[in-house]
């Protein structure tokens, strides 16, 4: 079942990435807008259903018009902004809970769409993580698109910048790499910063089954 959830996800990012893809190929506007209404049409509105998600930030659409691969300056700009939306927790701990962060990593429950949608859709919500990255050895069912995570901690290290990197990180990819492919996990309120910080933990910490 949890590999199925993975296999979907990862299909919904390829098949996003390839008609935003189509979009711009050509070039032309008129293009552009039939590809924009016809991936708008697929979303049907109804209870719990986030429309407003198909309207693209600021730098979504920078990073649509360059392919991912914005010119040097515009990557730093999207960066810096990026960077200024990163909230900590209340208490200043980066590194919480790993055993609650093994849960957050493996869970496949993000926002859901159509007949995916939880009957409450503030339900807590997991980070997908596996969808992309590969984690603890045991777990055979892992995405490739991000890079393994597996010994994280055991090759970064626990310094106080490898813990502030690596909150930051899962927090908003976007401040590091203006085009990553990683969701803004905290931005985008798919995770809370506590949830961070307990994923964070899980990488790090010497205890974690990530780092055996
Ligand atoms: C849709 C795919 C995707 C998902 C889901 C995803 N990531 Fe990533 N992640 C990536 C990609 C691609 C990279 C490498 C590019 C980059 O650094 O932006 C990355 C990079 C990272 C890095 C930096 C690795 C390094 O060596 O510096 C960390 C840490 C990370 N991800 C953690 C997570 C965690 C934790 C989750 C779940 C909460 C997660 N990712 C979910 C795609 C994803």
């Amino acid at each position: 079942m949890h590999s199925n959830i993975r296999i979907l996800s990862a299909l919904g990012v390829i098949t996003a990435a390839a008609v935003a893809g189509c979009a711009s190929t050509d070039g032309s506007a008129d293009l552009n807008a039939k590809a924009d209404a016809f991936f708008k049409a697929s979303f049907a509105p109804g209870p719990g259903q986030d429309l407003s998600r198909l309207e693209q930030d600021e730098t979504q659409k920078a990073c649509s018009q360059y392919r991912a691969n914005p010119p040097e300056a515009v990557a730093k700009a999207i960066q810096a902004r990026e960077a200024k939306n990163i909230v900590y927790p209340a208490d200043g701990k980066l590194m919480g809970d790993w055993k609650a962060g093994a849960k957050v990593f493996n869970d496949g429950f993000a926002m859901r769409i159509g007949s995916f949608m939880p009957s409450n859709p503030n339900a807590v919500r997991g980070g997908n993580c596996y969808a992309c990255h590969q984690g603890e050895a045991k777990e055979a069912a892992y995405g490739n698109l991000g890079p393994s995570l597996l010994h994280y901690g055991k090759l970064r290290g626990q310094s106080d910048a490898i813990v502030k990197y690596t909150y930051e990180k899962i927090y908003n990819a976007k401040a590091f790499n203006a085009c990553s492919a990683m969701p803004r996990l905290g931005h985008k309120g798919v995770l809370n910063p506590k949830q961070v910080a307990d994923l964070t933990a899980y990488l790090i910490s010497p205890e974690s089954p990530i780092n055996r």
